[in-house]
């Protein structure tokens, strides 16, 4: 049963105006569970994570338990957590390794590609029962792309790249190597988990690209939980961008950006005070860089949300955030902390110490933000409250195709990609077809 009010009129992008009820009610919940996370490309997990034959992790689609996990043949899979004889879950770890996959209720076991390949008393119990028609249940598309794994239960759905798009480029700059190689990311330490009361549509926009919510995290500025405690006040990431100029980009589909542009040729800005080792590995990648990639060594990474709940920071914290629908007022979020594969031990530790300060349920950032989302979706809960849409209004028609990258572009704090996200979000909800939601993607 979809919404008494229709879906484009509570995300009128074209307006700014969206309705309160989209970030606390059941009904919208349960629409979103069925019309988006069943058909959009969902971030699963990274390669790094199951390197072995027969490793596993188990993640989530939408509320959905799935686990991902590496044949017998080294092929990755992902597959429904759900047994096909009473549903129980054929895997209660977080992540393993196995030969197999044994249901603890009745012991259906089935291999590591899905198959099903044991069921007690067989022969004595059922008649000509066709176990290839029982295999685990696996997604429509599979991809993996620079490691990273993505899936969807769509098989209309466009290859990932096409539902990338030019979100593409920015979406590399994460996962490439901070020295201008390609790929060579790994996830490092383990994945943080946590629930917080909070819809996940609030989380998502906020990583589009929302620099507005700067004073949220003047506590931290303050303290000095910078990269550098030498530095003082300011730095919460390092001082890369210091010379470059700020871009919000929106794109078809609802992915929304925040990178920037560095001028030509930019020296290296030190960051990391009276760190000599962090400095001068930083320093090399960003020389490295810029010997290897020229021009296109401008355009840096601040963060980003792949529609719908795929987000990143692009430089420290490095890491890939997944924020899972777990209830219209209740988000389950996962960040997964990215590392070149090659970086040295001190670096590591340094950035392992420095993401756990500002990142996850103890991070002092990321505890701004969980509370804003909170009391923000406690405030879209009230009887008199709901009566009351929220504003998207900022900037409204000020951003530029395609200058100068490819995407709906912004060269002043914006909120055009959170309009963006709500445009995507719209496109689902009202049961379009993907040509429809690409061509939503470019206005209201
Ligand atoms: S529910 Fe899995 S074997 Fe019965
Ligand atoms: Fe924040």
């Amino acid at each position: 049963m979809t919404h008494p009010k229709s879906y484009a009129r509570m995300a009128d992008t074209a307006a700014g105006i969206i309705d309160r009820e989209n970030f606390s009610c059941e009904r919208v919940y349960a629409d979103e569970l069925e019309k988006l996370f069943t058909r959009a490309w969902l971030f699963i997990g990274h390669e790094s994570q199951i390197p072995n034959p027969g490793d596993f992790f188990v993640s989530r689609m939408g509320a959905e338990s799935v686990i991902l996990c590496r044949d017998r043949r080294k092929k990755i899979h992902v597959l429904l957590n759900s047994c096909r004889h009473r549903g129980m879950k054929v895997c209660r770890y977080d992540e393993g390794n196995t030969v197999n996959f044994t249901c603890s209720y009745h012991a259906w076991s089935y291999a590591t590609d899905g198959a099903l390949v044991g069921v007690p008393m067989e022969k004595a119990l059922y008649e000509g029962l066709d176990k290839s028609q029982w295999s685990l249940i696996e997604v429509a598309q599979m991809t993996n792309y620079k490691g990273t794994i993505w899936a969807t239960w769509d098989p209309e759905a466009p290859p990932f790249l096409g539902y990338l798009g030019d979100a593409r480029e920015h979406l590399d700059l994460v996962l490439d190597c901070r020295d201008g190689r390609e790929g060579g990311s790994e996830v490092f330490g383990g994945v943080q988990k946590w629930i917080i009361p909070s819809n996940w549509k609030l989380s998502a926009e906020n990583f589009c690209g929302d620099t507005y919510h700067n004073p949220s995290h003047q506590s931290v500025d303050i303290v000095g939980l910078g990269a550098s405690p030498a530095k003082g006040v300011k730095g919460r990431h390092d001082n890369e961008l210091a010379d470059a100029q700020h871009l919000w980009i929106s794109f078809p589909g609802g992915h929304g950006i925040h990178s920037a542009m560095k001028p030509s040729n930019s020296a290296y800005i030190p960051s990391f005070g009276d760190q000599k080792i962090i400095e001068d590995y930083f320093r090399h990648c960003h020389e490295e860089r810029l010997a290897r990639l020229g021009e296109k060594a401008r355009l840096r990474p601040f963060v980003g949300t792949i529609f719908p709940n795929a987000s990143f920071n692009g430089r420290i914290p490095r890491s890939l955030i997944v924020w899972h629908p777990h209830g219209p007022t209740s988000t389950e979020v996962w960040r997964f902390y990215l590392i070149d594969k090659d970086a040295p031990a001190e670096v590591r530790t340094f950035l392992r110490r420095y993401y756990m300060r500002y990142s996850g349920p103890a991070g002092m950032t990321e505890q701004d933000d969980m509370e804003n989302w909170t009391y923000a979706t406690t405030g879209s809960m009230g009887t008199i409250a709901k009566r009351y849409p929220f504003n998207y209004q900022q900037s409204l028609n000020k951003a530029r195709e395609g200058d100068p990258v490819p995407g709906l572009v912004s060269t002043q704090i914006t909120e055009e990609n959170a309009r963006g996200f709500y445009r995507g979000w719209s496109g689902y909800m009202t049961d379009r077809n993907w040509s429809e939601i690409y061509a939503a993607g470019d206005r209201a």
